[in-house]
């Protein structure tokens, strides 16, 4: 069947993002997903601009295998909350520095979520891309060695290089 949105064989992480405006700040939680291994898809869908394709979206993700969803938004970033409604996943939140407010505007839409669907929210910004690639690592790690070890293996080279001296 055709869909209206991307799919990568084997992907066990899902990166949803409102606008192609995000992808300069996301980039870097793919990049750490591929550096552990671990086999993603991405794509561009707003909560608020195509809804039926969210909804489609979420549909499809438990049936294909997906295990944890990583989404991006900024503004009244409503996307991770609309997601987490729509499925039984672990739903990590990006909040963007969007337009305006630095991105608490974004932090505090996402973070806020009302008792009963969570939605794990990370730092503004690429750092909080990042951690949600990690966090997912953690939890696929659970049931993956081989996620487990390459997690492993980068927290100890992180923490070797925080002894290195900064050069003259
Ligand atoms: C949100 O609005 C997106 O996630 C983005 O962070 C923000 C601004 O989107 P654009 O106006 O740049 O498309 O939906």
């Amino acid at each position: 069947m055709s869909s209206d949105y991307t799919t990568v064989d084997g992907a066990v992480v899902g990166i949803l993002m409102g606008s192609r405006s995000d992808w300069p700040t996301m980039k870097d939680a793919c990049q750490m997903l591929t550096r552990l291994g671990i086999t993603h898809e991405r794509n561009v869908i707003s909560a608020h601009r195509s809804a039926d394709r969210l909804a489609e979206y979420c549909r499809s993700v438990e049936q294909r295998g997906l295990k944890v969803l990583i989404c991006a938004a900024g503004g009244a970033a409503h996307l991770a909350g609309v997601v987490a409604a729509q499925t039984h996943l672990p739903v990590l939140g990006c909040p963007m520095k969007a337009w305006s407010l630095e991105g608490l505007d974004s932090l505090l839409s996402m973070v806020q979520m009302p008792s009963g669907v969570p939605v794990a929210t990370f730092a503004v910004g690429k750092p909080g891309a990042v951690n949600a690639a990690l966090f997912a690592a953690a939890i696929l790690g659970l049931a993956d060695e081989g996620v487990r070890r390459k997690l492993v293996e980068f927290r100890t080279e992180q923490a070797a290089k925080v002894d290195e001296l900064p050069e003259d």
